[in-house]
């Protein structure tokens, strides 16, 4: 045991105390993982590769996610760091149970924060392994593609090793219908766009060169799913990518994290990196929010300016439903991961109501001051909407939704 220079670490040891706040049967199955010796074989230090595995509301699947990496990298140096976003179903002290039984396993706990792309970047800037690679704890990525994937890495043919989706079939079991069609369109996006030659640029599996991660991380949006693509768009220099194929699994247990609101944050994505990180996600999803409101506006005008409601009040009642649609939508995608629920989410729609009239005084003021110095009724327009949309954006990102 002295060899792997743990000689100091009860590895094996007595039973460690349990958390009492901790849900017995999970921690017994942890326990019945941590007690087979699968966990250990191999030299673990220093370690080779560092598996970074995001979770929220996984605690089924670590233990056997665990299991399976140990049974997947036989002989290999590595180490697993779980980056949990503070589930309520203590995923985390499954985690600890595992690390207090193996050094190989270890977790990172965060508080006040979500995002799937923020913490797989945290877990990857903890490793001091030459490799990391980035793995869902859901049990649908092919654990036993990551031997491959470090063997390419080692080979020092690419700096990336992305298991894609895409490469051999056009299907993926693990996928629906829509999540199916989306998933393909963002990809062509992505191709068309970015020029990267990637069949999967939305894979959350892949392995890469630490080095090239701790270069651009303070470049990396902490938002959103889409943690590949902007790694690959932000290098300095281009990443040389390679791909395995893998077949996505179905999910067994736990549910996906994923809803629409990822297409609108990978479009997001591309424009602020076409753009040099000039225009941010949140501002892009605010601004397609706010235009979603005109839609809304007009059409509720039109409804009930048909059932013979007289045009002032047809005209408030309808700037009322755009404002309230814009704040439930802001609040469920701009600001998903600082959501806003139950009495909060009323008070922020008050919030919010008073600052945008606020922004909409203020950019009726702005206009008409420039429509009096230059009487163009396009420009005066242009800059009313722009005061009152940056008004609105600051204010909201400020004070509605600010973070807590
Ligand atoms: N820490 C943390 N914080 N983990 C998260 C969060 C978060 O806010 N959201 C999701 N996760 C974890 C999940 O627990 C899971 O281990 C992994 O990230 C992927 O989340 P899923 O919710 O299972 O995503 P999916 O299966 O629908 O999406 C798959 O396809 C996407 C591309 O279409 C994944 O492979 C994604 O990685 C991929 O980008
Ligand atoms: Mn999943």
């Amino acid at each position: 045991m002295a060899d792997d220079g743990f000689a100091a670490h009860e590895v094996t040891g007595p039973e460690a105390d349990t958390p009492s706040t901790a849900d017995r049967d999970v921690l017994s199955r942890a326990a019945s993982v941590g007690d087979s010796p699968e966990l250990l074989p191999g030299s673990v230090w220093p370690a080779e590769i560092t598996i970074v595995i995001p979770t929220l509301n996984e605690r089924d699947n670590v233990p056997v996610l665990a299991e399976r990496l140990a049974t997947a990298l036989e002989g290999v140096a590595w180490e697993a760091i779980f980056v949990d976003d503070d589930s309520g179903d203590g995923t985390i002290e499954v985690v600890k149970e595992l690390s207090r039984r193996s050094p190989r396993i270890r977790g990172i706990r965060r508080v006040h924060r979500r995002g799937l792309a923020g913490a797989s970047l945290e877990g990857m800037l903890a490793s001091a392994a030459p490799y990391v690679a980035l793995i869902d704890a859901d049990l649908q990525h092919d654990e036993t593609r990551l031997r491959d994937m470090l063997d390419i890495l080692r080979s020092g043919e690419a700096d990336v090793v992305v298991a894609s989706r895409y490469v051999d079939s056009r299907e993926s079991e693990g996928l629906s219908q829509v999540r199916h069609a989306g998933s393909r369109a963002a990809t062509w996006f992505a191709q068309r766009l970015l020029k990267a030659p990637l069949t999967d640029p939305m894979s959350g599996f892949f392995a890469i060169r630490r080095e090239a991660v701790d270069r651009v991380a303070p470049k990396l949006s902490d938002q959103g799913f889409k943690i590949l693509l902007d790694i690959l768009a932000s290098a300095p220099e281009p990443l040389r990518v390679r791909e395995v194929p893998y077949v996505f699994r179905p999910r067994i247990h736990g549910e996906s994290k994923l809803d629409a609101a990822i297409v609108l944050e990978y479009l997001g994505l591309i424009v602020a990196k076409l753009t040099g990180d000039l225009v941010s996600i949140r501002f892009l999803m605010f601004g397609l929010v706010g235009a979603s409101g005109v839609f809304v506006n007009l059409a509720a005008l039109w409804a009930l300016l048909n059932a013979g409601v007289g045009f002032t009040a047809a005209q408030s009642a309808a700037m009322l439903t755009a404002m309230t649609s814009n704040y439930t939508l802001n609040n469920a995608l701009t600001y998903r991961d600082r959501r806003r629920r139950g009495w909060r989410f009323v008070t922020g729609l008050l919030m919010f109501a008073a600052l945008c009239s606020v922004g909409l005084v203020g950019g009726v003021g702005v206009s008409t001051f420039i429509y009096e110095q230059a009487p163009r009724w396009w420009l005066a327009g242009l800059a009313g909407a722009a005061v009152g949309t940056m008004w609105n954006y600051v204010t909201s990102t400020a004070i509605t939704w600010r973070g807590r």
